[in-house]
């Protein structure tokens, strides 16, 4: 009797004591999950900052990959897009990417020389034939490489993006290296760049994107090298009365990230941001082509400036003048570079 009374009531404490646990854990799970559910449901918030017009090929670039990656991602990963540098301008985007106050960017290559030497490579003059060469230089080990080259610095690249070949404007037609002689040229913040002028005698200055065109409708500076896009979307050719068919240089982008972030993304999202990326970048590239086309064909129709073409014998004595800067440059790109970018203009 006394046996089963004491059975009887261990039973009901041992399940007096599992309810009571139970309490605890469900109390537990819902103190706990109200803030993990918050924490899923919470996007990850990327943060694209970038310096051109929203309708420049660079801008459409960072549309497409905002409209990509949120399809792949619903719910998880907003894209928000910043152009014209209403956020910050490229020589302040990388600090902004390390202090999380950004995400991602695509400054011009020739915009890192503060971080690496190795990416001038691209600012050679005359150096790449055509953006194909480009194209098979990013494609095999050298370009690929390069993508790591601000890795030191806390920086990953994620890709690269294609502008144009790039073209010489001025108030006076350049027809031949001593048209531009004593001409004061705005340049992006690249050494070679500046070299480049140096070597024909004119002289360069190192100025953001967004001031270009007022120096030049105020004649503070005499010229300026960019793509046809950018003469078009930003209207250079409207403050300057001659612009050459140089391609002698390219304007080619870098699409960034902070190692940091990028790290502590979940596998899973890392690999459908890339996917989403590379989407974006091939059509970007393809738009770029197509867009430095079509403005090219804008201009001249405008009629506000002579769009001015080089004879081969021209062309030659541009190339022949800029050539020192390879030398110049070879020791701090590293020659194994300009060989690999040489090498990408063989067609396959
Ligand atoms: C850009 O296309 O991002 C601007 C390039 C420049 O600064 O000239």
């Amino acid at each position: 009797m006394f046996i089963a009374t004491v059975k009887s009531c261990c039973s009901r404490l041992s399940k007096l004591a599992i309810v009571g646990m139970s309490a605890l854990v469900l109390t537990s799970v819902c103190l706990v999950l109200p803030a993990q559910a918050d924490e899923a449901a919470k996007p990850v918030v990327i943060r694209f900052s970038h310096i051109v017009s929203g309708k420049a090929p660079k801008g459409q670039m960072a549309l497409k990959f905002k409209e990509l990656a949120e399809k792949r991602l619903p719910g998880q990963v907003v894209v928000k897009v910043y152009p014209r540098a209403m956020m910050y301008e490229d020589d302040q985007v990388v600090d902004a990417i390390l202090k999380g106050d950004l995400e991602m960017a695509a400054p011009a290559v020739s915009k890192f020389t503060k971080y690496t030497s190795s990416l001038q490579v691209y600012d050679l003059p005359f150096l790449f034939d055509d953006m194909g060469a480009v194209d098979r230089f990013q494609h095999g080990p050298a370009g690929r490489g390069l993508l790591d080259s601000l890795a030191g610095h806390g920086i990953r690249g994620l890709g690269y993006l294609h502008n144009g070949m790039k073209q010489l404007s001025a108030n006076q037609p350049l027809l031949q290296p001593a048209d531009a002689a004593g001409l004061k040229f705005r340049i992006m913040s690249s050494d070679v760049l500046d070299a480049q002028f140096n070597v024909i005698g004119a002289r360069a200055e190192k100025y953001p994107f967004g001031e270009v065109f007022n120096l030049l409708e105020t004649k503070k500076i005499d010229g300026q090298e960019n793509t046809w896009s950018n003469n078009y979307t930003t209207h250079f050719f409207r403050v300057q009365s001659h612009i050459t068919e140089t391609n002698h240089g390219v304007l080619d982008y870098m699409v960034i990230t902070s190692t940091a972030f990028w790290d502590k993304l979940p596998t899973a999202m890392r690999s459908e941001l890339e996917a989403a990326l590379n989407e974006a970048i091939e059509w970007g590239n393809q738009k770029a082509a197509e867009e430095n086309a079509q403005d090219r064909e804008r201009i001249v129709a405008s009629g506000e400036t002579n769009v001015m073409t080089l004879t081969p014998s021209q062309r030659m004595q541009w190339v022949q003048a800029m050539r020192p800067v390879w030398k110049q440059f070879s020791g701090v790109i590293g020659q194994d570079l300009i060989d690999a970018a040489l090498a990408s203009n063989n067609k396959p």
